[in-house]
Parts: structure tokens; sequence; C-alpha cells
């Protein structure tokens, strides 16, 4: 892309807006730079190249000047798994959540998005992760998605003011809105563990195939759905977990409403078991 001629103010914020929607999260350069007039690159040689055999190739490797320190997905887990066994409190774990920086999604988000309603409550529902107007108002599940799903837990008398907790599987967004990543997941995973476990909810929700497979390691959330499953903490607590249709996914087909509306029943049927 070698644009050059000048935008007006409205254009440059919409094409600003675009590449965040896109998922565009650093500036490597002040200039665009048409990666395709490079070329291919030169063949292996054993003698030093001329400076004219490196005319219009790509440098070597681009070098980029980490702010922080870049560690292994092993090495971030630790971190995570020891900042969260740390934490004895919500504001604690919302804190520590919010200072860890070795998750790769926090350098494209805008805000660390925690869990959103009552803690202690006995109904924990964990989705996916914030998309874009989770990002801008740091709490999860506040977008058109967020609203059906605030609809469908009402529908069995739960919200998140009075007896219900919401959060995800990572707590930045994708850039993009993409599905996190395995390692990503992986990441956070402490958090969410840790989460679970101050909580001590009777039944927790898992919205959507990303959640169900990063806490319960299964694909398929079309034959998944509806059966009970358990996530176990590093506590050795265990916990029932419903897998649901994401509410995103439901305003796309919302002929799966009927099989959504199966699950919420189960759901509050195992709330009512004393
Ligand atoms: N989708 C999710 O899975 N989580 C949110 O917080 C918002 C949308």
């Amino acid at each position: 892309m070698a644009h050059t001629e000048q935008l007006d103010e409205q254009s440059a914020i919409a094409l600003l807006r675009w590449y965040a929607d896109m998922g565009v999260d650093e500036a490597v350069g002040t200039a665009p730079a048409d990666l395709y007039s490079w070329g291919s690159p030169a063949p292996e040689t054993t003698t030093a190249p001329q400076v004219s055999t490196l005319k219009n190739q790509p440098p070597a490797t681009p070098v980029f000047k980490a702010d922080t320190e870049i560690v292994s997905t092993d090495e971030a887990i630790e971190k995570a798994k020891r900042a969260a066994m740390a934490c004895e409190s919500y504001e604690a774990l919302e804190a520590a959540i919010d200072a860890f920086e070795d998750c790769p999604l926090k350098a494209g988000a805008k805000n660390t998005v925690f869990a959103d309603g009552v803690p202690g409550a006995d109904l924990l529902v964990i989705g996916e992760g914030p998309g874009r107007d989770e990002d801008r108002l740091g709490k999860p599940f506040v977008g058109r998605a967020g609203q059906l799903l605030d609809r469908m837990l009402a529908a069995i008398g739960r919200d998140r003011t009075e007896n219900t907790l919401i959060s995800n599987v990572v707590y930045w967004r994708p850039p993009g809105n993409r599905t996190p990543t395995q390692a990503e997941t992986a990441v956070c995973r402490p958090f969410v563990d840790r989460l679970i476990e101050l909580t001590a909810p009777k039944a927790i929700v898992l919205a959507g195939g990303a959640p169900m497979q990063a806490l319960l390691g299964i694909t398929g959330i079309m034959r998944a759905r509806g059966t009970w499953r358990e996530i176990e903490t590093p506590d050795g607590a265990r916990y029932p977990a419903l897998p649901i249709f994401h509410p995103a996914f439901l305003l796309r087909q919302p002929a799966n409403k009927r099989l959504a509306w199966a699950d919420l029943q189960a759901l509050e049927a195992k709330l009512r078991e004393s």
C-alpha cells in the first residue's frame, strides 16, 4: 500500500479504526513499505554478497526493540501461576491481572477486562474474550452479544447485578476479535482457575467453543453443548460446567435458540439442587 495522498481528518480516523479492527497493534515504521516490490530473497551464497545484489532485497530479519522482556509461553504460565496463587481476594486478583505483562494480547488492548457481577455468586459464566465494546469499556459482555446473554440469563432469573458473575478465558481483546490462541488461553488459565476458586460457584457456564476448549480440553460445541462436565481447579475442588452456545453465534443463527433454551433450563435445574 503506497498511499501518498493526504487524508482528511475523518478519513484518517476511519482508516485508523479499520487498522485497529483488523488487529494492527503496532507501528513499525514511519513510512508505508511495499513488501511486494522487494522481490524474492537472494539465493544462498557462500561468498559475501555484493552491494548491488542487496538492492531491492528485504532487510534480513526486522529487529524490533521490545519495551518489555519477552518470555516464553511456559515462563509466562509459571509467572501467571505464581501471581494468581498469591491472590486471596477479587480485588487482589483483578490487580494481579492488570499488572501482568506476559500475555501478548495485552499490548494491543486498551483495557484489561476482568469480570462483572457479584463476587461469590453461585453462577459463574465464562466467555471467550473481550470484543471491541468490552475493550473500550473494560467490562465483559457489554456489546450486542452481552445484551443477549443478559436476556438469556434473565429468562432463568439470573442477573449480573444480583446473582451472577461474568468473565472470560482471556482478559485482553484478541486483535480483530479473533478467537484467542491456545497459548493465550494457557497463559491466562491460572487467573481463570483462581477466579473459580475464589467464587466457588455451584455451576459454571462456558459460553462458546473457545472457553470449552480452554477449560475442558474438548472441541465441537455443536455436540458438546448441553452436557454437564467438570472443571477441577488446582486446589482439587471440582465444579459442574455446562458448555452452551455463545450468544454471538445465536445472534447469527437464531434457529439454535431452541437448543440454548433447553440448556438454560438444565442450568436452572442444577442451580436449584441443594
Ligand atoms: N464475547 C465474549 O466471549 N466475551 C465478552 O466479554 C464479550 C463478547
